[in-house]
């Protein structure tokens, strides 16, 4: 009995000791390319899960009517169009340049089988380990449940919302559509 809870001691240092030296010697990843850990998305996913079940969020409180459609995508385009991209558009170059990737919103089915709590949650508190930000303090909770519509319905949302996810004209077309309007060139100093 003795050596049996001697050997069990003995079992769990070497344990701790190998995952110590595992973080500390530099073998587990640290920069955004490195490959995943062992079971790295599995413990994340499962965590932030548990975490989103616990939370109990309510079904949202506003309609998925068109003024929140377009309300929703004048606050994706300001502040989540540059990771999670736009509606046939090319993905945002840091999309996939950090780790876990930046789920492409607007491609595929994005997260349109999630229900919109699951969106609302992960709006609101962000994602931690990923660079997905919590926005519970820049956005109202309008604000955010117009979003977690927004994304669970990209497939369904109105050509008026739409139309606010259209990428801006670039400078040359936009110099194009109005010769006019184009700023003068600086007087030249003398
Ligand atoms: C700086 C980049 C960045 C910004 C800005 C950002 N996100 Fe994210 N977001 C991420 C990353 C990275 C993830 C994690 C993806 C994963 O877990 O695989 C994520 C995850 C998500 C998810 C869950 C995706 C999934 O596959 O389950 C949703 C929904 C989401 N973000 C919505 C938003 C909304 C809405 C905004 C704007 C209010 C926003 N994000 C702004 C980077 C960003």
């Amino acid at each position: 009995m003795k050596s049996f809870v001697i050997g069990m001691l003995v079992g769990v240092l070497l344990f701790s000791g190998g995952i110590y030296y595992y973080f500390a010697s530099g073998m587990a990843p640290a920069a955004a390319g490195d490959p995943p850990m062992f079971m790295e998305r599995k413990m994340a996913s499962r965590s932030l899960g548990a975490h989103i079940d616990k939370a109990n969020v309510p079904a949202p409180p506003i309609q998925p009517s068109e003024d929140n459609y377009v309300a929703a995508a004048k606050t994706y385009k300001n502040q989540c169009a540059g990771c999670h991209g736009l509606p046939d558009q090319p993905a945002p170059a840091i999309s996939d340049k950090m780790f876990p990737d930046a789920t492409l919103l607007f491609k595929d089915k994005g997260v349109s089988d999630d229900p919109p709590q699951e969106s609302y949650w992960k709006i609101q508190n962000g994602i931690r380990l990923t660079g997905m930000p919590a926005f519970k303090s820049i956005l109202n909770d309008t604000q955010v449940w117009q979003l977690a519509l927004l994304v669970a319905n990209m497939d369904k949302i109105p050509a008026s919302a739409k139309a606010v996810l259209a990428p801006e004209p670039g400078p040359a077309a936009a110099a194009l559509a109005a010769p006019l309007a184009a700023p003068k060139a600086p007087a030249a100093k003398k």
